[in-house]
């Protein structure tokens, strides 16, 4: 089926040809600045396409998260918890059959039709994911009452599961050394780059309206994820009844969703998600080590020192940290 960006010339791309530019990480796939941010040149014109025809609903549920900081695992936690009458946590749990990717779209990101087509047929309440920074959302989303959820992570760990992903599904431009992805991604330019501009955005807008954006961060699901599902549902309106949290609905959301048991599925081990394009990732891939901590595998503490030199300034005074 067609797409929502034909490959022949359109206004949009004329556009993103008088954009900034510079080499990226994939070989013929130059970064291309907009408003500060960085993206391939596909994904800004599905960006721009979105923002043109993308409508927010009041009641849509948005995940919004930096890439490989945890879409998928907050994916599957939010489907599961509004879902959670709905079906039983084993036997026809569409998470069993399902890639969460499949489950909850992307805005910006096509699947088998024009995404805000496909998204128009969607039943209220929709629930759908966003990589895109806040500034940047289709127009009346941020400002209507929609529910939003960001999630981002420890920049280094980001770092090393994007540099990871990137070899994973691109191996014509993998990077066997990180210091050429670490300098980029330091420098700012990354997909969605630069990392600190995006959370500070949904970290400002989570101050502001704490009832609208809900601030997660990876390591914090990790610690206590009954704690943060527990959030969740209250940030949905949907708060665990004295029942559920006797009988631990809280814990068996969590134990659907680990890592040991969506890596462990037969559909997260083959075919794969269709990113647009005729473009497919395995759904693997989606599932690498789900640890914290891991750059200390990768990266020398001398590299380690100066990317947490460079977030810390860039987010001085904000009340984040990492
Ligand atoms: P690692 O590469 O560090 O292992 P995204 O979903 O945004 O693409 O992020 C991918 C990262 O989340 C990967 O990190 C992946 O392993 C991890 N992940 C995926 N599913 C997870 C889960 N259920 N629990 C914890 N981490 C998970």
């Amino acid at each position: 089926e067609e797409t929502s960006c034909p490959p022949e010339k359109t206004p949009c791309k004329d556009f993103i040809s008088t954009l900034p530019a510079r080499e990226g990480w994939s070989q013929g796939q130059p970064l291309i600045q907009y408003k500060k941010y960085w993206f391939r040149p596909r994904m800004l014109e599905q960006i721009l396409q979105a923002q043109d025809a993308f409508k927010p609903r009041a009641d849509d549920i948005l995940l919004a998260t930096f890439p490989k900081c945890g879409t998928t695992w907050l994916k599957a936690l939010t489907f599961t918890v509004i879902n959670r009458s709905r079906y039983s946590f084993s036997g026809d749990h569409p998470l069993l059959t399902c890639h969460s990717h499949r489950l909850v779209p992307f805005i910006e990101i096509a699947h088998h039709r024009a995404a805000a087509d496909f998204l128009e047929t969607l039943p209220s309440p929709r629930l759908i994911a966003t990589h895109m920074p806040m500034s940047l959302l289709p127009p009346g989303t941020s400002s209507s009452a929609c529910r939003i959820v960001y999630l981002c992570r420890d920049p280094k760990d980001a770092l090393v599961s994007m540099w990871k992903f990137h070899n994973s599904v691109d191996p014509g431009s993998a990077m066997d050394q990180l210091d050429k992805p670490f300098s980029m991604f330091a420098d700012g330019f990354s997909m969605y780059g630069p990392f600190w501009d995006h959370c500070l955005e949904y970290w400002r807008e989570s101050l502001a309206r704490p009832n609208n954006v809900l601030f997660l961060k990876y390591e914090d699901i990790k610690s206590d994820p009954v704690q943060v599902v527990t959030k969740l549902a209250e940030f949905f309106g949907v708060p665990f009844t004295e029942e559920e949290e006797k009988s631990g609905v809280g814990e068996e959301v969590v134990r659907l969703c680990s890592f040991e048991m969506l890596a462990g599925l037969q559909v997260n081990q083959v075919g794969g998600v269709d990113i647009g394009h005729k473009k497919y990732i395995s759904n693997s891939v989606f599932f690498r080590k789900g640890e914290v901590g891991d750059w200390a595998n990768h990266m020398s503490e001398e590299m380690a020192e100066k990317l947490d030199c460079i977030v810390q300034e860039k987010l001085k005074g904000s009340g984040l940290s990492f």
